[in-house]
């Protein structure tokens, strides 16, 4: 038995020291990477600015949909028929006060005549009965502009 034993113990002692010296050194090198991915994930974290801003060109995330249709409808001029139902049509789609009726060709006959150029400036400045601006405060020449070509062209 002493003998098996003392045939052992100077391999076991080397072996044994050997496999300690492995294993910390493996578990050492592991948590040392791992805390490196994760402090660097933490730094990146606390450093990261409140808000961001993007260039243009750079890869920006998409805007909600919301914001963007906003975005769009407030961008965009109204057109002339919006315009012509929420101001012209008070006047012009009955006639009231005189005012040729949108779809009376014989009406608008005579003003068609007198060039867009001229029909907007009666419209910009108002004649007779029919208000400046067609009571569209807000409407720029532009606006009116489309809603008088919106208005024409359902009266040919
Ligand atoms: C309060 C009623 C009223 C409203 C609202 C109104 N109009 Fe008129 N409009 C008239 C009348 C009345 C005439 C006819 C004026 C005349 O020839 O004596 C007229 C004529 C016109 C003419 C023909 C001008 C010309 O030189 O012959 C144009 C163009 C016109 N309106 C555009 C518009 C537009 C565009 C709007 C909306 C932004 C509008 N009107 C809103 C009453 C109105």
């Amino acid at each position: 038995m002493s003998q098996v034993k003392s045939f052992i113990s100077p391999l076991v002692t080397p072996i044994c020291s050997f496999a300690a010296v492995a294993f910390v050194l493996t578990v050492t090198a592991l948590s040392t990477v791992a805390s490196a991915e994760g402090s660097k994930e933490m730094l990146l974290e606390n450093i990261k600015p409140v808000g961001q801003v993007y260039v243009a060109g750079e890869n920006a995330p998409e805007p909600e949909p919301a914001a963007n249709a906003d975005a769009a409808a407030a961008a965009e001029p109204k057109s002339g028929e919006e315009i012509y139902n929420s101001t012209c049509m008070a006047c012009h789609g009955t006639g009231a006060a005189g005012a040729p009726k949108v779809g009376d060709a014989a009406a608008w006959a005579p003003r068609i005549a007198k060039g867009i150029d001229g029909l907007l400036s009666s419209a910009i400045n108002g004649l007779n009965v029919m208000p400046p601006r067609g009571t569209c405060a807000t409407c720029s020449d532009a606006d009116l502009k489309a809603a008088i070509e919106y208005m024409i062209s359902k009266s040919q």
